[in-house]
Order: C-alpha cells, then sequence, then structure tokens
C-alpha cells in the first residue's frame, strides 16, 4: 500500500467545539484484534523512534511555522535542516513517542488513558500549545512510519493509528478546554508560562 495520508479523517470542529460544553468525553472503541494490531507495529515502529520523532517535528514545522514559536528552545531558529541535528529536538520528538508508547501500553485500560491524556491537554494549554494543531502530529506521525514498516503498514494498521491519534487529539482538546475554563473561572492568566514554569524544560 502506498504512503498517502489524507488526514486523520476527523474534524476538530465537533462535539469537542467549546460551544457545546455538554459534549461527552469521546472514547476508544477497538477490538482485541485491533489492539494487536497497534502494539505489533509499535514494537515495529519503535526500534526508529528517534528518527520518527524528529521527522514529524521538521514537518510540523515545515507546514505550520506558527506551531514554531509555541517553543522556547526552536522559536528562533530559522534554519530547519540544522534542526535535523538539534539534539533538543531528538529529545522533544522522543518525549512525545515515549507518550505514544505509554497509550499503546495501555490500550486496554481506557480510563487511566484517558486520565493520562486529559492531564497533557491541561499541560498543553500552559504550553499555548492550541487543539487545531494536534492533528497534525498524528498525521506526520503515520506518514513518517509508513516508509518504516513498508509492506506491513495495511490499511487496516493505518485506520487503528488514525483511530488512536483521533482519540488523542480530542481527549487533549478536552484537557485543553478544561484548563482554560478553569483558569479564566479564576481569573487567571491566558498567556503561555515563562520557560522556567514548564515542566518539560
Ligand atoms: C498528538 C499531539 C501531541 C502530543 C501527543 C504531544 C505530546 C507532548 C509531550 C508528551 C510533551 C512533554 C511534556 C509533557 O508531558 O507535558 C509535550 C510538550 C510540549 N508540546 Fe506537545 N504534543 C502534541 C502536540 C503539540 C503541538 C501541535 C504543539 C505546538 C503547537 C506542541 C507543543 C508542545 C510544547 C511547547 C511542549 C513543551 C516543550 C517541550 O516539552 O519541549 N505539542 N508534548
Amino acid at each position: 500500500m502506498g504512503c498517502i495520508l489524507s488526514g486523520l479523517g476527523w474534524t476538530p470542529k465537533t462535539s469537542m467545539d467549546p460551544v457545546a460544553p455538554e459534549a461527552s468525553m469521546p472514547t476508544l472503541e477497538l477490538s482485541l484484534q485491533e489492539q494487536e494490531l497497534l502494539t505489533e507495529s509499535w514494537t515495529l515502529i519503535q526500534q526508529d523512534i528517534a528518527k520518527v520523532g524528529v521527522i514529524i517535528f521538521i514537518r510540523l514545522f515545515e507546514t505550520h511555522p506558527e506551531c514554531k514559536d509555541t517553543f522556547f528552545l526552536f522559536r528562533d531558529v530559522d534554519d530547519l535542516q540544522g534542526l535535523r541535528m538539534s539534539k533538543d529536538l531528538r529529545a522533544h520528538g522522543l518525549r512525545v513517542l515515549s507518550f505514544v508508547e505509554k497509550s499503546v501500553a495501555r490500550i486496554e485500560n481506557s480510563s487511566r488513558l484517558e486520565e493520562l491524556i486529559l492531564e497533557l491537554g491541561k499541560s498543553h494549554y500552559r504550553y499555548n500549545a492550541p487543539p487545531q494543531y494536534y492533528q497534525y502530529v498524528g498525521m506526520e506521525f503515520i506518514s513518517a512510519v509508513c516508509p518504516i514498516l513498508k509492506e506491513k503498514w495495511t490499511s487496516e494498521v493505518e485506520e487503528v493509528w488514525k483511530v488512536l491519534f483521533r482519540y488523542i487529539c480530542a481527549v487533549m482538546e478536552a484537557g485543553y478546554r478544561e484548563e482554560e475554563k478553569h483558569r479564566n473561572v479564576k481569573g487567571g492568566t491566558t498567556k503561555p508560562l515563562k520557560r522556567s514554569q514548564t515542566t518539560a524544560i
């Protein structure tokens, strides 16, 4: 199968639209067979995670340069090709893919997984990284791993990864909105944290 990706097949402005606060939390529905497809393909992807992490973020910054501005470490770097060699970008990519690994490991425990992703969405509010961009990380992940898996990348494998990323993006958005609401109720700031206030850098 070719590696042509048309998107995650998900429009962010649905159940998580801020005008629909009563919307329920998205759920992850994967059969046992689909869960196996995910874990089996992850064991192959795992060998190349450092490379995949860098590819995802270079492509994200190429297609959506405004995303780079949310990163204190990269916002002033203009040379994207130079960034490919950056240890910081490698470390960041690894953090993101470790999260994907955790999600795959908890695929059978959806309540624990939901909790983790909600917290991640809340931290992204503090990083000032808005939900409309989350899906691009999923899309770039899929287009980066497709050539690695070669003939093992089937339409079924692609679909389970899309389902997982749609879920991650939707729950992250719910967490982001919760944090946004919480800060607005408290009358707190909606500005991004200073570098020293983030947990990650
Ligand atoms: C599926 C989408 C995404 C996932 C799974 C993800 C995951 C992560 C993880 C695991 C971290 C490490 C720190 C933490 O746990 O809080 C992180 C940090 C961060 N993310 Fe994301 N992220 C996603 C999308 C994005 C997007 C689209 C942006 C920018 C618009 C972004 C900006 C940031 C920033 C600024 C940090 C803090 C700096 C750092 O850790 O180096 N993230 N993200």
